[in-house]
């Protein structure tokens, strides 16, 4: 049998578009403490622009057009552009690009605030290299980039709590064929999780700052955006409360 592995990649994310909203987790939704909000306001201004990196079918555009001055709605993905730009027209202050923000010749003007929401997800090291890179070059000095990752951490202690208590067995089934479970092991150690058997990049705090410190990028702030058991058991235990499950927020200025 032929092996199938899915990739994020462009194809990946056009085949979503038109499923967007089953398949794809809400991070607006979920982030019940409003800390992506809180740190918006912290930077935001009705002076400033604000690139909005991977923003899929815009779900953060009327959080960014009443706080900005322009909104740079960008995404490698058209069919994600065509939604986003039917159903936001009312927002006047938004422009949409189609950008790949893994290219090597991205042309972006350069922003005060650059937004960037579970979009660094890629198995791939040299995309993910691109993509931190272009992330800084369309920042002004001193601007200010609000990234949010799944956390690495958070993936092993959903592990760990699976397996000590075992929650919803079935769909942790750890029986894998010697050399699916040879590639998931190798793809561990760089930080690729599956996510529904999609190897996506999860980071640890620490690796985050090594890497946006290599991109002139130092850290104001982290914080957990923290989400409920049920995202991620069927049947989490009655017991099972804090601490939960969580993606990372990070407050990054450019030197
Ligand atoms: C999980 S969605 C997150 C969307 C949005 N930021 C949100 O929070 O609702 C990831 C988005 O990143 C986009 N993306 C992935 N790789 C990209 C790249 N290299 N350049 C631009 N956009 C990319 C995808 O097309 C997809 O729309």
């Amino acid at each position: 049998m032929q092996e199938i592995v899915i990739h994020m990649d462009r194809k990946y994310w056009e085949k979503i578009a038109p499923d967007y909203h089953e398949e794809i987790f809400d991070v607006l939704r979920n982030d019940k403490k409003r800390v992506i909000r809180s740190a918006i306001d912290r930077v935001a201004s009705p002076t400033k622009t604000v690139i909005d990196a991977g923003c899929a079918i815009g779900k953060w555009l009327p959080v960014l057009s009443p706080a900005f001055k322009k909104v740079i709605a960008a995404d490698i993905s058209e069919k994600n552009l065509v939604i986003a730009r039917k159903k936001y027209l009312h927002l006047v202050n938004v422009e949409y690009l189609r950008a790949d923000m893994s290219g090597s010749r991205l042309q972006l003007p350069a922003a005060d605030v650059v937004v960037c929401i579970n979009a660094v997800l890629t198995d791939s090291l040299k995309k993910r290299n691109m993509f931190f890179h272009n992330l800084s070059l369309c920042l002004k000095k001193g601007g200010h980039l609000i990234l949010v990752v799944p956390s690495l951490e958070s993936w092993l202690l959903t592990r760990i709590i699976q397996h000590r208590w075992n929650i919803d067995m079935k769909l942790f089934d750890m029986k894998l064929p010697e050399k699916e479970a040879a590639k998931r092991y190798q793809d561990i150690l760089d930080g690729n999780a599956e996510i529904d058997n999609v190897p996506t990049k999860h980071y640890l705090r620490e690796e985050l700052e090594l890497l946006l410190n290599k991109e002139g990028l130092l850290i104001r702030d982290h914080q957990k955006i923290e989400y409920e058991w049920q995202t991620e058991f069927v049947k989490p235990p009655e017991w099972l409360k804090k601490p939960g499950p969580w993606d990372w927020m990070i407050l990054a200025k450019k030197k």
